[in-house]
């Protein structure tokens, strides 16, 4: 079972992030890996971290229509990675699409975004959306769910009412985690594992956290031990 703690890599270049996993050593074996460190090191860095044995969460968050969703979900379960993202907002024919695709991939799960972390109740109205997080987030995970999707991608805060809604079995994978409260940078709907772990996360994320700590190994071990806590 890889571990509940997804170290996000968002880093300049897959010779820092080799570097990182590196000193993380072989308790930490799944990493997240994003936009930014796919436009910097191309899909090797993927493939690298998958032939040394690590669980790979590809955070595409794919938004775009339903034939090239799955195009993009095709190439992802190629490189062997466990997890992508896709936006819910997107709608139901996109995540039927990716779900569909991600078959042939018995590994693969398919994870819908709800509403990014760095989002409040206050932001929505300006792109339409009545001023509600939980409602939204309400929303879009139930469509992600009735429409074949392995998880959801939410706020601790969120995961707490998500995990009484969803089927059991549910991937409840939470960003927006920080190990000590009042640290926030951008991130506004925050938790420390242990919150995360308590309201019903089965998977928490943390990129600086970890990645600028002055002991990243150390860090990483206190995030899984407070998960562990907080479970
Ligand atoms: O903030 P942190 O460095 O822990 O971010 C790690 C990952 O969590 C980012 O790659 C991002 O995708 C996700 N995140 C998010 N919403 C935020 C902050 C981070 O989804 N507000």
């Amino acid at each position: 079972m890889p571990a509940p703690v997804i170290v996000a890599l968002d880093l300049e270049s897959a010779a820092e992030a080799n570097a990182l996993v590196e000193r993380l050593g072989a308790e930490a074996d799944h990493y997240k890996v994003g936009l930014q460190l796919l436009a910097e090191a191309g899909p090797q860095v993927v493939t690298s971290l998958v032939r040394s044995g690590k669980h790979v969460f590809l955070d595409l968050k794919l938004h775009e229509i339903p034939n090239s969703v799955a195009g993009a979900i095709r190439a992802a379960g190629k490189l062997g990675v466990s997890m992508v993202t896709v936006h819910a907002s997107a709608g139901s024919a996109v995540m039927r699409a990716a779900v569909a695709s991600a078959k042939p991939f018995p590994q693969l799960k398919v994870l819908a975004l709800t509403v990014i972390t760095s989002l409040c109740d206050t932001d929505l109205p300006e792109i339409g959306l009545p001023a509600s997080v939980e409602a939204q987030v309400t929303r879009l995970a139930s469509l992600a769910a009735l429409s074949g999707c392995h998880g959801v991608v939410a706020s601790a805060r969120e995961a707490a009412y998500l995990s009484n809604l969803l089927p059991k079995g549910t991937l409840i994978v939470c960003p927006g985690i920080q190990l000590a409260q009042g640290t926030a940078t951008d991130q506004v709907r925050v938790a420390t594992p242990q919150d995360a772990a308590g309201a019903g996360a089965t998977h928490i994320i943390l990129g600086r956290a970890i990645t600028a700590a002055p002991d990243p190994a150390a860090s990483f071990r206190a995030a899984l031990a407070a998960f562990r806590d907080g479970a």
